[in-house]
């Protein structure tokens, strides 16, 4: 988390003396980004440089659900399960993409490359069912879509490709 100080630096200018708390959610985000995770390591050293009790790094964790403490894998399958997207065969779609990659929502296929999770709603309520994909959605999902989605993306690891 070091290298990231002078960015960390240049975000507390814009907030007043005696706000570092506020810095907890930004400096988090932007560890993630780095790291893909946020470790133990940054956590210690957050509140460090931050000067902010422990406890109030781990709220910020343990709240928001796109934070995360363990690796995941390349791509990152958020399904939603909230109320349009159930109405429209969420349940399916996690069900499939389950079986299709062999694992539970919450885990990580064996080569490192799918990690499933449910999450609520993604805001995209019109377009339902909705997956996001690392950072694009993907709406009005069908198992075809998903069968062609999960296939490419595959296809491109295996072809070396991102
Ligand atoms: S309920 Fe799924 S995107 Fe809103």
């Amino acid at each position: 988390m070091k290298h990231l100080i002078p960015e960390f630096e240049k975000m507390k200018e814009r907030y007043p003396e005696g706000f570092e708390s506020s810095l907890v959610l930004p400096c988090l985000r932007r560890i993630q980004e780095d790291r893909g995770f946020v470790a133990e390591e940054d956590i210690v050293a957050l509140v460090d440089y931050l000067k902010v009790p422990r406890i109030q790094v781990e709220e910020v964790l343990s709240y928001y659900t796109m934070l995360r403490r363990k690796p995941i894998g390349r791509f990152h399958l958020q399904a939603c399960r909230n109320i349009a997207c159930s109405m429209r065969g969420a349940e399916g779609v996690i069900a499939h993409l389950s079986r299709k990659l062999g694992v539970k929502p919450g885990q990580t296929t064996p080569d490192g490359t799918f990690t499933l999770t449910e999450v609520e709603c993604l805001g995209s309520c019109g377009t339902a069912p909705v997956v996001m994909v690392n950072e694009a959605y993907h709406e009005n999902m069908s198992t075809e879509k998903l069968d062609r989605l999960v296939d490419e993306l595959a296809a491109g690891v295996r072809a070396g490709g991102k």
